[in-house]
Protein backbone atom coordinates (compact mmCIF):
# COMPACT_ATOMS: atom_id res chain seq x y z
CA UNK A 1 0.00 0.00 0.00
CA UNK A 2 1.26 3.24 -0.97
CA UNK A 3 0.67 6.00 1.92
CA UNK A 4 0.22 9.58 1.79
CA UNK A 5 -0.24 12.33 3.89
CA UNK A 6 -3.03 14.48 2.98
CA UNK A 7 -2.49 18.08 2.82
CA UNK A 8 -3.91 20.41 5.89
CA UNK A 9 -3.70 24.33 5.95
CA UNK A 10 -2.25 25.32 8.83
CA UNK A 11 -1.78 21.62 10.85
CA UNK A 12 0.85 19.63 8.24
CA UNK A 13 3.22 22.92 7.55
CA UNK A 14 6.70 22.18 7.13
CA UNK A 15 7.73 21.81 10.80
CA UNK A 16 5.30 19.46 11.45
CA UNK A 17 6.00 17.03 8.35
CA UNK A 18 10.02 17.06 9.34
CA UNK A 19 8.80 16.18 12.60
CA UNK A 20 6.57 13.66 11.89
CA UNK A 21 8.40 12.23 8.81
CA UNK A 22 11.60 11.53 11.69
CA UNK A 23 9.73 10.40 14.26
CA UNK A 24 7.22 7.97 12.49
CA UNK A 25 8.89 7.13 9.32
CA UNK A 26 7.21 5.08 6.80
CA UNK A 27 5.02 7.88 4.74
CA UNK A 28 5.77 7.86 1.20
CA UNK A 29 4.77 11.59 0.09
CA UNK A 30 3.43 14.20 2.50
CA UNK A 31 1.41 16.77 0.52
CA UNK A 32 1.94 20.35 0.93
CA UNK A 33 -1.36 22.56 1.45
CA UNK A 34 -2.49 24.60 -0.91
CA UNK A 35 -0.58 27.33 -2.74
CA UNK A 36 -3.04 30.05 -4.24
CA UNK A 37 -1.42 32.20 -6.94
CA UNK A 38 -2.57 35.23 -7.99
CA UNK A 39 -3.39 36.09 -11.56
CA UNK A 40 0.34 36.45 -12.07
CA UNK A 41 1.73 33.76 -10.40
CA UNK A 42 2.65 35.28 -6.84
CA UNK A 43 1.65 33.66 -3.72
CA UNK A 44 2.12 34.23 -0.09
CA UNK A 45 6.14 34.11 1.36
CA UNK A 46 5.24 31.59 3.71
CA UNK A 47 3.88 28.87 1.04
CA UNK A 48 7.21 29.47 -0.63
CA UNK A 49 8.69 28.99 2.75
CA UNK A 50 6.61 25.71 3.48
CA UNK A 51 7.57 24.31 -0.11
CA UNK A 52 11.41 25.32 0.05
CA UNK A 53 13.29 22.04 -0.65
CA UNK A 54 15.79 23.09 2.02
CA UNK A 55 12.81 22.92 4.37
CA UNK A 56 11.67 19.63 3.58
CA UNK A 57 14.50 17.48 3.26
CA UNK A 58 14.42 13.93 4.31
CA UNK A 59 10.28 13.10 3.07
CA UNK A 60 8.53 13.38 -0.74
CA UNK A 61 6.57 16.14 -0.62
CA UNK A 62 4.16 17.17 -3.36
CA UNK A 63 3.44 20.63 -3.40
CA UNK A 64 -0.34 21.34 -4.65
CA UNK A 65 -1.80 24.40 -6.63
CA UNK A 66 -5.54 26.23 -6.15
CA UNK A 67 -6.07 28.35 -9.09
CA UNK A 68 -9.13 27.51 -12.08
CA UNK A 69 -6.64 29.60 -14.85
CA UNK A 70 -3.44 28.11 -16.72
CA UNK A 71 -0.90 30.94 -16.28
CA UNK A 72 -0.36 30.93 -12.81
CA UNK A 73 -0.82 27.39 -12.28
CA UNK A 74 1.70 27.19 -15.16
CA UNK A 75 4.13 29.84 -13.29
CA UNK A 76 4.29 28.13 -9.92
CA UNK A 77 4.74 24.90 -11.89
CA UNK A 78 7.59 26.49 -13.79
CA UNK A 79 9.00 27.47 -10.28
CA UNK A 80 8.68 23.80 -8.87
CA UNK A 81 9.91 22.60 -11.47
CA UNK A 82 13.37 24.75 -10.96
CA UNK A 83 13.17 24.37 -7.14
CA UNK A 84 13.84 20.50 -8.36
CA UNK A 85 10.44 19.00 -8.10
CA UNK A 86 9.00 16.62 -10.45
CA UNK A 87 5.13 16.47 -9.30
CA UNK A 88 2.79 19.44 -8.49
CA UNK A 89 -0.89 18.60 -7.54
CA UNK A 90 -3.89 20.45 -8.54
CA UNK A 91 -6.73 21.08 -5.68
CA UNK A 92 -10.36 20.58 -6.93
CA UNK A 93 -11.75 19.54 -3.70
CA UNK A 94 -11.61 22.93 -1.01
CA UNK A 95 -14.89 22.98 -0.56
CA UNK A 96 -14.86 26.81 1.32
CA UNK A 97 -17.46 28.94 0.07
CA UNK A 98 -15.17 31.80 -0.54
CA UNK A 99 -13.09 29.45 -3.13
CA UNK A 100 -16.02 27.75 -4.46
CA UNK A 101 -18.19 30.89 -5.68
CA UNK A 102 -14.80 32.01 -7.32
CA UNK A 103 -14.81 28.80 -9.39
CA UNK A 104 -11.55 27.26 -7.48
CA UNK A 105 -11.23 24.22 -5.68
CA UNK A 106 -14.45 22.18 -5.74
CA UNK A 107 -15.76 25.43 -7.73
CA UNK A 108 -14.55 24.03 -11.00
CA UNK A 109 -15.89 20.75 -10.32
CA UNK A 110 -19.67 22.58 -11.64
CA UNK A 111 -18.69 23.13 -15.36
CA UNK A 112 -17.33 19.60 -16.42
CA UNK A 113 -16.62 21.86 -20.08
CA UNK A 114 -14.66 24.11 -18.31
CA UNK A 115 -13.05 21.88 -16.37
CA UNK A 116 -11.44 19.73 -19.46
CA UNK A 117 -10.26 23.18 -20.83
CA UNK A 118 -8.26 24.04 -17.85
CA UNK A 119 -7.16 20.27 -17.90
CA UNK A 120 -5.98 20.25 -21.61
CA UNK A 121 -4.09 23.55 -21.19
CA UNK A 122 -1.80 22.35 -17.63
CA UNK A 123 -1.59 18.65 -18.85
CA UNK A 124 -0.05 19.94 -22.53
CA UNK A 125 2.02 22.42 -21.09
CA UNK A 126 3.17 21.54 -17.74
CA UNK A 127 7.13 21.42 -17.36
CA UNK A 128 6.30 19.06 -14.21
CA UNK A 129 3.88 15.48 -13.99
CA UNK A 130 0.70 16.94 -12.35
CA UNK A 131 -1.67 14.86 -10.44
CA UNK A 132 -4.96 15.98 -9.29
CA UNK A 133 -6.71 15.81 -5.70
CA UNK A 134 -10.70 16.11 -6.24
CA UNK A 135 -14.32 15.43 -4.84
CA UNK A 136 -16.75 13.82 -6.26
CA UNK A 137 -18.83 16.27 -7.19
CA UNK A 138 -19.95 19.70 -6.47
CA UNK A 139 -23.77 18.34 -4.84
CA UNK A 140 -23.50 14.94 -5.44
CA UNK A 141 -21.40 12.09 -5.70
CA UNK A 142 -23.55 10.98 -8.60
CA UNK A 143 -21.98 13.83 -10.72
CA UNK A 144 -18.28 11.81 -10.54
CA UNK A 145 -18.68 9.34 -13.54
CA UNK A 146 -18.92 12.53 -15.47
CA UNK A 147 -16.19 14.02 -14.20
CA UNK A 148 -13.94 10.85 -14.11
CA UNK A 149 -14.69 10.83 -18.18
CA UNK A 150 -13.09 14.35 -18.61
CA UNK A 151 -9.64 13.39 -15.80
CA UNK A 152 -9.46 9.68 -18.09
CA UNK A 153 -8.44 12.20 -20.70
CA UNK A 154 -5.07 13.39 -19.36
CA UNK A 155 -1.71 11.57 -17.97
CA UNK A 156 -2.82 12.05 -14.38
CA UNK A 157 0.32 11.12 -12.33
CA UNK A 158 -2.08 10.23 -9.83
CA UNK A 159 -6.10 10.96 -9.26
CA UNK A 160 -6.97 11.03 -5.41
CA UNK A 161 -10.59 11.15 -4.75
CA UNK A 162 -11.80 12.48 -1.63
CA UNK A 163 -15.05 10.46 -1.56
CA UNK A 164 -17.81 12.97 -1.06
CA UNK A 165 -18.96 15.65 -3.16
CA UNK A 166 -18.47 19.20 -1.89
CA UNK A 167 -21.88 19.58 -0.33
CA UNK A 168 -20.69 16.91 1.76
CA UNK A 169 -17.84 19.36 3.48
CA UNK A 170 -15.95 17.03 5.82
CA UNK A 171 -18.84 15.43 7.49
CA UNK A 172 -21.03 13.20 4.65
CA UNK A 173 -20.66 9.65 4.95
CA UNK A 174 -17.89 9.10 1.81
CA UNK A 175 -19.45 7.02 -1.30
CA UNK A 176 -17.58 3.94 -1.02
CA UNK A 177 -19.43 2.26 -3.76
CA UNK A 178 -19.03 5.11 -6.36
CA UNK A 179 -15.26 5.18 -5.35
CA UNK A 180 -14.91 1.28 -6.30
CA UNK A 181 -16.88 1.74 -9.22
CA UNK A 182 -14.28 4.28 -10.24
CA UNK A 183 -11.43 2.20 -9.38
CA UNK A 184 -13.07 -0.62 -11.39
CA UNK A 185 -13.80 1.25 -14.70
CA UNK A 186 -10.14 3.93 -14.22
CA UNK A 187 -7.05 3.73 -16.27
CA UNK A 188 -5.50 5.83 -13.59
CA UNK A 189 -3.32 5.34 -10.36
CA UNK A 190 -6.73 6.38 -7.98
CA UNK A 191 -6.17 7.17 -4.62
CA UNK A 192 -8.61 6.82 -2.08
CA UNK A 193 -9.11 9.40 0.52
CA UNK A 194 -11.72 10.11 3.31
CA UNK A 195 -12.25 8.77 7.13
CA UNK A 196 -9.51 6.45 7.26
CA UNK A 197 -9.47 7.04 11.32
CA UNK A 198 -7.77 3.34 12.41
CA UNK A 199 -6.85 -0.06 10.98
CA UNK A 200 -10.87 -1.27 10.93
CA UNK A 201 -11.49 1.84 8.26
CA UNK A 202 -8.62 0.76 6.54
CA UNK A 203 -10.54 -2.71 6.37
CA UNK A 204 -13.84 -1.04 5.21
CA UNK A 205 -12.38 0.94 2.52
CA UNK A 206 -10.10 -2.31 1.11
CA UNK A 207 -13.10 -4.63 1.66
CA UNK A 208 -15.67 -2.34 -0.78
CA UNK A 209 -12.86 -1.24 -3.40
CA UNK A 210 -10.52 -4.45 -3.31
CA UNK A 211 -6.90 -4.14 -5.36
CA UNK A 212 -6.71 -0.75 -3.85
CA UNK A 213 -3.54 0.28 -3.84
CA UNK A 214 -2.85 4.01 -2.84
CA UNK A 215 -4.88 5.72 0.48
CA UNK A 216 -4.33 9.30 1.38
CA UNK A 217 -5.17 10.13 5.01
CA UNK A 218 -5.66 13.51 7.06
CA UNK A 219 -7.37 14.06 10.17
CA UNK A 220 -6.99 10.62 11.21
CA UNK A 221 -3.11 11.04 11.24
CA UNK A 222 -3.48 14.42 12.76
CA UNK A 223 -5.12 12.73 16.00
CA UNK A 224 -2.73 9.86 15.62
CA UNK A 225 0.71 10.65 14.40
CA UNK A 226 1.54 6.78 14.57
CA UNK A 227 -1.23 5.68 12.51
CA UNK A 228 0.62 5.16 9.33
CA UNK A 229 2.85 3.08 11.26
CA UNK A 230 -0.21 1.05 12.83
CA UNK A 231 -1.99 0.44 9.50
CA UNK A 232 1.36 -1.23 8.35
CA UNK A 233 0.84 -3.68 11.55
CA UNK A 234 3.57 -2.00 13.63
CA UNK A 235 2.90 -1.18 17.43
CA UNK A 236 0.33 1.47 18.34
CA UNK A 237 1.40 5.17 19.38
CA UNK A 238 2.76 5.58 23.34
CA UNK A 239 1.70 8.36 25.36
CA UNK A 240 5.41 9.45 25.80
CA UNK A 241 6.17 9.33 22.18
CA UNK A 242 2.61 11.53 21.61
CA UNK A 243 4.63 13.87 24.35
CA UNK A 244 7.83 13.92 23.02
CA UNK A 245 6.23 14.74 19.34
CA UNK A 246 3.85 17.31 20.63
CA UNK A 247 7.00 19.02 22.92
CA UNK A 248 9.61 18.86 19.49
CA UNK A 249 6.88 20.32 17.86
CA UNK A 250 6.28 23.91 19.50
CA UNK A 251 9.94 24.03 20.12
CA UNK A 252 10.22 23.58 16.07
CA UNK A 253 7.49 26.74 15.68
CA UNK A 254 9.73 28.21 18.31
CA UNK A 255 13.17 27.32 16.37
CA UNK A 256 11.18 29.12 12.92
CA UNK A 257 10.77 32.65 14.79
CA UNK A 258 6.76 32.08 15.15
CA UNK A 259 5.60 34.74 18.00
CA UNK A 260 4.45 32.62 21.60
CA UNK A 261 0.42 33.02 20.14
CA UNK A 262 1.15 31.52 17.09
CA UNK A 263 3.27 28.80 17.92
CA UNK A 264 -0.12 28.42 20.83
CA UNK A 265 -2.66 29.11 17.77
CA UNK A 266 -0.62 26.42 16.09
CA UNK A 267 -0.64 23.81 19.15
CA UNK A 268 -4.59 24.27 19.72
CA UNK A 269 -5.22 23.58 16.10
CA UNK A 270 -3.38 20.26 15.95
CA UNK A 271 -4.85 19.45 19.31
CA UNK A 272 -8.43 19.75 17.79
CA UNK A 273 -7.65 16.42 16.51
CA UNK A 274 -5.50 15.01 18.78
CA UNK A 275 -7.91 15.46 22.14
CA UNK A 276 -9.89 12.66 20.48
CA UNK A 277 -7.26 10.36 21.76
CA UNK A 278 -7.81 11.07 25.22
CA UNK A 279 -11.48 9.96 25.42
CA UNK A 280 -13.52 11.42 28.45
CA UNK A 281 -10.79 14.56 29.12
CA UNK A 282 -11.95 17.91 29.23
CA UNK A 283 -10.22 19.89 26.50
CA UNK A 284 -11.77 22.97 28.25
CA UNK A 285 -8.25 24.53 30.05
CA UNK A 286 -6.59 23.81 26.92
CA UNK A 287 -9.01 26.04 25.18
CA UNK A 288 -8.59 28.81 27.50
CA UNK A 289 -5.00 28.71 27.53
CA UNK A 290 -3.66 31.93 26.41
CA UNK A 291 0.08 31.57 26.92
CA UNK A 292 2.77 29.05 26.50
CA UNK A 293 2.99 28.41 30.01
CA UNK A 294 -0.76 27.62 29.93
CA UNK A 295 -0.97 25.73 26.98
CA UNK A 296 2.19 23.14 28.53
CA UNK A 297 0.25 23.10 32.22
CA UNK A 298 -3.47 21.72 30.24
CA UNK A 299 -1.02 19.48 28.42
CA UNK A 300 0.62 18.13 31.93
CA UNK A 301 -2.86 17.27 32.78
CA UNK A 302 -4.21 15.59 29.75
CA UNK A 303 -1.43 13.42 29.83
CA UNK A 304 -1.62 12.56 33.84
CA UNK A 305 -5.69 12.06 33.61
CA UNK A 306 -4.56 8.74 32.63
CA UNK A 307 -7.62 9.05 29.76
CA UNK A 308 -4.82 8.37 26.57
CA UNK A 309 -5.79 5.12 24.82
CA UNK A 310 -3.84 4.43 21.82
CA UNK A 311 -6.44 2.38 20.57
CA UNK A 312 -9.18 5.86 20.49
CA UNK A 313 -9.22 7.64 16.99
CA UNK A 314 -10.49 10.73 15.37
CA UNK A 315 -14.13 10.69 14.67
CA UNK A 316 -15.31 14.06 14.01
C1 LIG B 1 -8.01 21.81 8.50
C2 LIG B 1 -7.98 21.18 7.13
C3 LIG B 1 -7.17 21.74 6.15
C4 LIG B 1 -7.14 21.17 4.85
N1 LIG B 1 -6.31 21.73 3.88
C5 LIG B 1 -6.28 21.16 2.64
C6 LIG B 1 -5.41 21.66 1.61
O1 LIG B 1 -4.65 22.62 1.79
N2 LIG B 1 -5.45 21.04 0.39
C7 LIG B 1 -6.27 19.95 0.14
O2 LIG B 1 -6.26 19.42 -0.96
N3 LIG B 1 -7.07 19.46 1.10
C8 LIG B 1 -7.09 20.02 2.33
N4 LIG B 1 -7.88 19.47 3.30
C9 LIG B 1 -8.61 18.21 3.01
C10 LIG B 1 -7.77 16.99 3.39
O3 LIG B 1 -6.58 16.94 2.64
C11 LIG B 1 -8.57 15.68 3.18
O4 LIG B 1 -8.93 15.59 1.82
C12 LIG B 1 -9.82 15.61 4.04
O5 LIG B 1 -9.56 16.00 5.37
C13 LIG B 1 -10.43 14.19 4.02
O6 LIG B 1 -9.50 13.24 4.45
P1 LIG B 1 -9.48 12.66 5.97
O7 LIG B 1 -10.88 12.14 6.24
O8 LIG B 1 -8.44 11.58 5.95
O9 LIG B 1 -9.16 13.81 6.85
C14 LIG B 1 -7.93 20.02 4.57
C15 LIG B 1 -8.73 19.47 5.58
C16 LIG B 1 -8.77 20.03 6.84
C17 LIG B 1 -9.65 19.39 7.89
Amino acid sequence: MLFSFAPMEGVTLYPYRRLHAEMFPGVDRYYAPFIAPDGSGKYKASNLRDILPENNRGYTLIPQILCNRPEPFLAVARELAAMGYREVNLNLGCPSATVVSKHKGAGLLADPAALDAFLEEIFSRSPLAVSVKTRMGLEGTEEFPALLEVFEKYPAAELIVHARARSGMYKSVPDLAGFAAALEKSHLPLCYNGNVFSPAGLKKVLAAAPGLERVMIGRGAAADPALFRRLRGGAALEAAELREFLERLLEAYQARGLSPNHCLARMKELWYYVIWLFPGASPKALNKARTLSDYRSAVDLLFASGAFSSEASFNG
